[in-house]
């Protein structure tokens, strides 16, 4: 797209395919929860067209996207009139953005303050649905969605079924009697983890369909028109502001209440009566505590249970605010402090295929390098063909790539081609040869394919060598990726036993290895082979048996002579393990290269003393626990380790299933949860005492 000055027939022309072009993209987003094109495209399309209609104010038309905020509302929903229009936000990108908002803040408050005094309510930004809560005499009478900011929908029915919100005001905390109409505003939002536990559901299903990500699943859920639906999905609510913008008319309304004179104030009494407040709000002064504020909430967004896309700030005074008063779209007296978008589209250039540690075939999405969720990413796993089937992708096409959190980047749907330009598509298709060994690619099952060459394949060598060596498995400290390549490909090693033979002569004359660096590697390998049974279980990589298993096999026989004779029958005692992991682990000890590895690592000094076999305890068991915020005597690994070892479950997220939270400094959400559902919460002092008292 052009970003120079165009002329003004050209700029008309622009203009037409602009505001069509965003139209679209708002029906396929707000009225079919549907988008084609991740947010920050449609953002450069909106920008694009700010910039023309400034250019050419003349060419600004009523029906511009412009002029009002997402998209007509759905006729199958009755239409609710907001009282005060449900505006947008302004947004800003960086310190200087931040600097220049303050500045104009203050000229147009023409000195009646100063930077000094200066108070802004900052918010996280909550990747969700605007909804309008209606509370007449304390009690929610409607909820309705925010539509083109003026008109929205009607969705009473499905907001009922959201636990945060309350149905009544808490009187308790009204002394008197309840405001007579009170609008409460606020983002409906799914959770994370909901979110990932209803897609893998829905994968199951026949239809096999899922959202592409939280927010629109929130939206598609407000959007249903049988309300059972919304009561089974993980929604969620934070209010974000009431509609008290003139303190001296509500004070009249309802003089009962002290209505405050500042956001954060509006917002503490609300809490009060029982709506749920995001915890990292904060009232701040100044841009510059803004920007603190923004870095450090940055810091903590992949920690959150739900999405946020920036942080929101907000002048604290409602005097001031009023002063300031609105745009067409957007008030003067808050900003949105954008963080990088969490998807982006860029363009399928390939698709490779990466052999796994026991030879399944993974296709691998070679990605023209696209800037998302704070780094940059040419590659994503496209899992396996029927994850390529179900999003009907082909090589060629541009696709929406999604990173949000710490993992790892995933296409999540594909962008219609325009029809403008032809673009060339290709069909993947699966490898009928392993591309490391040739060996015949054979199906596995429904979606799998496997190579069939076993040991001889350098590949599965190479990625069961990485397994081995690993920070879980043996943890040799800098025998990684790079290292295991080069020592497969220089033919120095071919089982994992043969790492233990390695002399400094052999490392030395690999590239880029200096003597300190063999010597230290050297000395890595030697105190590896102390290990643990649990470890040594897991850095076998026998297919299925993760660390959870290898931890429960080693409690359950104590000695690896026993489980290496134990039978399908003796094996599906042990709890976690189902007839199919039982058959994996019979056949994998039945395989005499197998045992000759085993041997060789016992010949080489492999050892795990006897003394550090965990000795499972029931003490905990039947209770599920949940490790979140900063630990300090032990790593997160040992923690979980020793829980487990006494019989606990150790989740990822809190729920009313959880028995004991142990939180540290730094806990988020995770902590705020496990309160509100009235958890056990302990920190690391309370922990330690718990697994001191092991036997
Ligand atoms: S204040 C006029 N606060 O962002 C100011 N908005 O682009 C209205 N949002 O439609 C909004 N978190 O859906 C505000 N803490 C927050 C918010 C928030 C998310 C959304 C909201 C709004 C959009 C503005």
């Amino acid at each position: 797209m052009a970003d120079a000055k165009p002329d003004k027939a050209k700029a008309t022309q622009e203009l037409e395919s602009l505001r069509e072009q965003i139209h679209y993209h708002n029906r396929r987003y707000h009225r079919e929860d549907a988008p084609e094109i991740p947010d920050a495209d449609f953002d450069k399309l909106f920008d694009r067209l700010l910039q023309l209609e400034s250019d050419w104010p003349e060419l600004v038309t009523d029906d511009s996207p412009s002029q009002r905020v997402g998209s007509e509302p759905l006729a199958s929903f009755t239409q609710v009139k907001h009282d005060i229009p449900m505006m947008s936000l302004s947004k800003v990108f960086n310190e200087q953005d931040l600097a220049d908002f303050e500045a104009r803040l203050l000229k147009r408050l023409d000195d009646q303050v100063s930077d000094e005094s200066l108070y802004y309510a900052c918010e996280p930004k909550i990747d969700g649905v605007a909804v309008s809560l209606l509370y007449e005499h304390g009690k929610l009478v409607r909820a309705a969605t925010r539509g083109d900011g003026v008109t929205g929908e009607d969705i009473t029915h499905n907001v009922k079924t959201i636990g945060d919100i309350p149905m009544r005001l808490s009187l308790s905390a009204l002394s008197e009697t309840p405001p007579a109409r009170l609008e409460v505003r606020g983002e409906i939002y799914m959770t994370r983890s909901g979110f990932d536990r209803m897609n893998a559901a829905a994968e199951k299903t026949e239809s096999g369909r899922v959202f592409v990500n939280p927010r629109n699943a929130a939206a598609g859920t407000l959007r249903q028109l049988d309300p059972r639906i919304a009561a089974q999905r993980p929604l969620r609510f934070f209010t974000y502001s009431a509609t008290v913008s003139d303190t001296e008319q509500s004070q009249k309304l309802s003089p009962q209440i002290q209505w405050p004179n500042h956001h954060a104030d509006i917002l503490a009494m609300l809490g009060d009566w029982g709506l749920p407040l995001n915890p990292e709000r904060a009232r701040v002064k100044g841009w510059q505590a803004c920007l603190d504020y923004a870095n450090e909430l940055l810091g903590k967004r992949d920690d959150l249970d739900y999405e946020i896309d920036g942080a929101v700030i907000k002048v604290d005074s409602l005097t001031l605010q009023n002063e300031l008063g609105s745009n067409a779209r957007t008030p003067r007296w808050a900003m949105a402090y954008k963080f990088p978008a969490e998807e982006a589209s860029t363009t399928l250039n390939d698709v490779e295929f990466q052999v796994g540690r026991t030879g399944t075939i993974t296709p691998v999405a070679r990605l023209e390098p696209v800037f998302v969720g704070g780094v940059t990413v040419s590659n994503a796993t496209l899992h396996n063909m029927a994850e390529i089937e179900r999003l009907g992708v082909q090589i060629g096409d541009r696709v929406v790539l999604r990173r949000a959190g710490d993992v790892i980047p995933k296409i999540i749907s594909v962008v219609p081609a325009d029809g403008l330009a032809a673009v060339e598509r290709r069909p993947i298709e699966m490898l009928s040869h392993c591309p490391a060994c040739q060996s015949p690619v054979e199906k596995d099952g429904e979606i799998l394919y496997r190579c069939t060459g076993g040991l001889i394949c350098p590949a599965q060598r190479k990625e069961s060598l990485r397994h081995f060596c690993g920070r879980t498995a043996m943890d040799i400290d800098g025998l990684g990726e790079k290292l295991v390549v080069q020592l497969v490909d220089a033919d120095m090693v071919n089982t994992v036993a043969d790492i233990f033979r390695l002399s400094k002569e052999q490392l030395v004359s690999l590239e880029r290895m200096g003597e300190k660096s063999a010597d230290n590697l050297l000395a890595a390998i030697e105190k590896s082979k102390t290990t643990t049974l649990p470890r040594l279980l897991f850095a076998l990589g026998i297919r299925e048996v993760g660390e959870a298993t290898a931890q429960a096999l080693a409690a359950h026989f104590v000695k690896l002579d026993a489980l290496m004779s134990a039978d399908q029958e003796a094996l599906v005692d042990v709890a976690d393990v189902g007839p199919i992991m039982a058959e994996h682990i019979v056949h994998f000890f039945d395989n005499e290269a197998n045992q000759a590895v085993i041997k060789e690592l016992r010949e080489v000094g492999v050892n795990w003393p006897e003394a550090v076999v965990e000795v499972r305890s029931d003490k905990l068991a039947g209770q599920t626990w949940v490790l979140t915020g900063m630990l300090e005597a032990l790593t997160r690994d040992e923690a979980k380790q020793r829980l487990q070892a006494l019989g606990a479950k150790v989740a990822g997220s809190v729920s009313k299933k959880t028995s004991v939270v142990v939180a540290g400094p730094g806990a988020g959400s995770k902590l705020e949860k496990a309160q509100s559902l009235g958890v056990d919460v302990m920190d690391e002092a309370g922990l330690l005492a718990v697994l001191q008292n092991e036997t």
